[in-house]
């Protein structure tokens, strides 16, 4: 959840010195990628430079603007090695004591960590009776005694090999970041459970929790394997296992820059990826048929013969991934008469859920890093099940450790509350149905170029959602005030009311709800009394069976008895004009489709009164990006 940076370089001069002290320095690069990674956490910040055998660090509870006040007021010197910690608390409130770094071996070592270390108490009381004081809360404080004491003992005055021996003691999830006072132009990390990335510059070399941390220098990066530790100087990179055994990290390029990490002139990053919705579709549509309409899903590599066998499917994720998985369920049973199950990924490690090698497990995360799915992930192979990771974030661990692996192209998401992700997982949730269905042959390919052919018109039809929203936002900041907002939906509309309501309880901190509209009577209707907002989201009047008559009559029925309506419906849908109090119209579009159209209007809905209330969209208090503790 935490995001972290480090930084070694070999020269001072650059085109792009930075500003803090008019010189290129690590500070510089270090305050930059935490500002990229700040999205990962933003409780507290902090900072750690190597500058003439000693360490120096500054850190302080709140946002990183908090931090940098901070260096104003008591500069750090200018050197080139340098490691920075935006968190997110785990153990320990969010004060400056508990802000990253800690430090130990008397102020020489500094360590930054994102994760849990599970046996921190009991590492502490070994320490405690060694004489070490604590000054923080905090695991990683216990981590940094540690790696110190060992820097001291067994390790013999060497960072890596004290990290190593560390790593090996310490259980949990964690990437750990150290630097030393006599050890300038070395940055040592481990990593287990936790994200850790190398960026490999010209006589510089960079860590990061991902390679937004060091984007706007290098895309030339380095994926670590799970248990691994990396040692970064200007000129080198070494990867051992937590033993001092050589080993292999996975060089990639990065296929976005940095300027796909900006907010490109809109108010708010959120606002930015609602935006980029229709290009986050098309390119996830992007060379995955042929022009017969053929799916071609080359990366899914599982033996078709394999999936030809699958007789369920789970799906598994987390908050509004988990939401995708549930419109995917409604569109695999649909097209590929496959039993598919859409469970929280917490939910299911921890009972003892029935899978077997002929299950397909589908895990859907866009940051490839939440730790409740990536254990999900785990355990199901361990039970012998095949795994398919959707995800967007490339080289995270979720895909890596999958079976195969779809990625959505939506590219870099900042913003807390998933958007364009979300359109993506589901149009990627889409082709993996189409293609099992074409695998399978349970409809005819003629069926399933038709189906592209619409999903290929989806980007043009978001356009137009996006184009038209005047009146929504108007409606958004008139009700700013509101106490409550409840959503109803049915079938693949039902999920697309769980994600409006997600989406107003995580920026706007308003109580919202979203339910089934069938449910209604059994127990929520209670709710309704005069005034009561509800947004109810109406399936095309070409759907099948009377599934529009029943959400017509739903609208009806909270009207009667005092609930101010705002309905989503396609367009020419003209039956619902009279029982609302505001219609959002979107394009018509086949049923199953529909999510991707009539979800964009409820993400703007909560953008723009969360920014009428005068919140900070783009980090929600008590939220972070990436949840990659249990
Ligand atoms: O990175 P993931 O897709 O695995 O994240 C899962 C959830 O934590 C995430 O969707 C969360 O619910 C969002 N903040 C919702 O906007």
């Amino acid at each position: 959840m935490c995001g972290i940076v480090g930084y070694v370089g070999s020269v001072r001069e650059r085109s792009d010195a930075g500003d803090l002290d008019g010189e290129y320095c690590a500070l510089d690069v270090v305050i930059e990628g935490l500002r990229r990674l700040e999205y990962r956490g933003y409780d507290s910040a902090g900072v750690a430079v190597v500058a003439d055998g000693t360490v120096q660090s500054r850190k302080k509870a709140g946002k990183l603007a908090n931090l940098i006040a901070e260096l104003e007021e008591h500069p750090l010197p200018s050197t080139l090695t340098g490691i920075g910690h935006t968190r997110w608390a785990t153990h320990g409130g969010p004060t400056d004591a508990n802000a990253h770094p800690h430090l130990a071996d008397e102020g020489r070592l500094a360590v930054i960590h994102n994760g849990i270390i599970e046996n921190y108490a009991e590492l502490k009381q070994e320490l405690l009776a060694k004489g070490v004081k604590f000054a923080s809360e905090t695991d990683t404080e216990v981590a940094a005694a540690l790696i110190g004491d060992l820097y001291r003992g067994a390790a013999d005055g060497d960072i890596t090999k004290a990290m190593q021996l560390a790593a090996q003691r310490l259980e949990g999830a964690f990437t750990l970041l150290a630097v030393h006072a006599e050890q300038p132009g070395v940055v040592v990390a481990a990593r287990r459970n936790s994200p850790l990335v190398v960026g490999l510059g010209d006589g510089e070399n960079f860590l990061g929790s991902d390679v937004s941390g060091f984007i706007d220098h290098t895309r030339r990066a380095v994926e670590l394997g799970q248990d691994q530790i990396v040692t970064i100087t200007p000129d080198s990179f070494a990867i051992t296992d937590f033993y001092g055994r050589p080993a292999q990290g996975k060089e990639f390029e990065v296929s976005w820059d940095a300027a796909s990490a900006e907010k490109g002139g809109f108010p708010s990053f959120m606002e930015k990826e609602i935006h980029d919705q229709p290009a986050a579709v098309h390119d996830t549509l992007l060379g995955r048929s042929d022009p017969r309409g053929r799916l071609i899903l080359d990366e899914l590599r599982i033996d078709p013969a394999e999936l030809k066998q699958v007789n369920k499917i789970i799906v598994l994720a987390c908050g509004t991934a988990a939401y995708a998985g549930m419109v995917a369920k409604y569109a695999i049973e649909n097209w590929c008469r496959i039993p598919t199950e859409v469970e929280l990924a917490h939910e299911f490690r921890y009972r003892d859920p029935i899978v077997d090698k002929n299950t397909l497990v589908v895990s859907i995360s866009q940051s490839g890093e939440t730790m409740d799915t990536l254990m999900a992930v785990r355990y199901a192979r361990e039970q012998g099940a095949k795994t398919v990771s959707i995800c967007n974030t490339n080289g995270s661990t979720i895909p890596r450790e999958s079976d195969a692996v779809l990625y959505t192209h939506a590219g870099p998401e900042i913003a807390v509350a998933s958007t364009k992700a979300f359109l993506a997982q589901i149009t990627a949730a889409y082709l993996l149905g189409l293609y099992l269905a074409q695998l399978r042959g349970n409809i005819f390919s003629g069926q399933i170029k038709d189906v592209l052919a619409d999903l290929n018109k989806i980007p043009e039809k978001i356009q137009t959602v996006l184009d038209t929203t005047g009146p929504l936002r108007e409606l958004a900041r008139s009700m700013k005030d509101e106490k409550s907002v409840l959503f109803l939906g049915r079938n693949v509309g039902y999920p697309v009311a769980l994600e409006g309501a997600l989406k107003l309880k995580e920026i706007a901190y308003l109580h919202a709800e979203g339910f089934a509209a069938g449910e209604l009577k059994h127990g929520p209707i209670a709710l309704i009394d005069a005034g009561q907002p509800v947004f109810v989201v109406v399936p095309s009047p070409r759907g099948r069976d009377s599934l529009h008559s029943k959400v017509v009559s739903n609208i009806q029925e909270v009207r009667a008895r005092g609930a101010r309506t705002l309905v989503i419906a396609e367009e020419g849908d003209e039956a619902v004009r009279e029982y609302a109090e505001h219609v959002v119209y979107v394009p018509e579009t086949p049923p199953l489709l529909m999510p991707l159209l009539t979800t964009v209007p409820l993400q703007i809905f909560a953008a723009e009164l969360a920014a009428a209330k005068g919140f900070d969209v783009d980090q929600p208090r008590n939220l972070a990006k990436s949840v990659t503790v249990e």
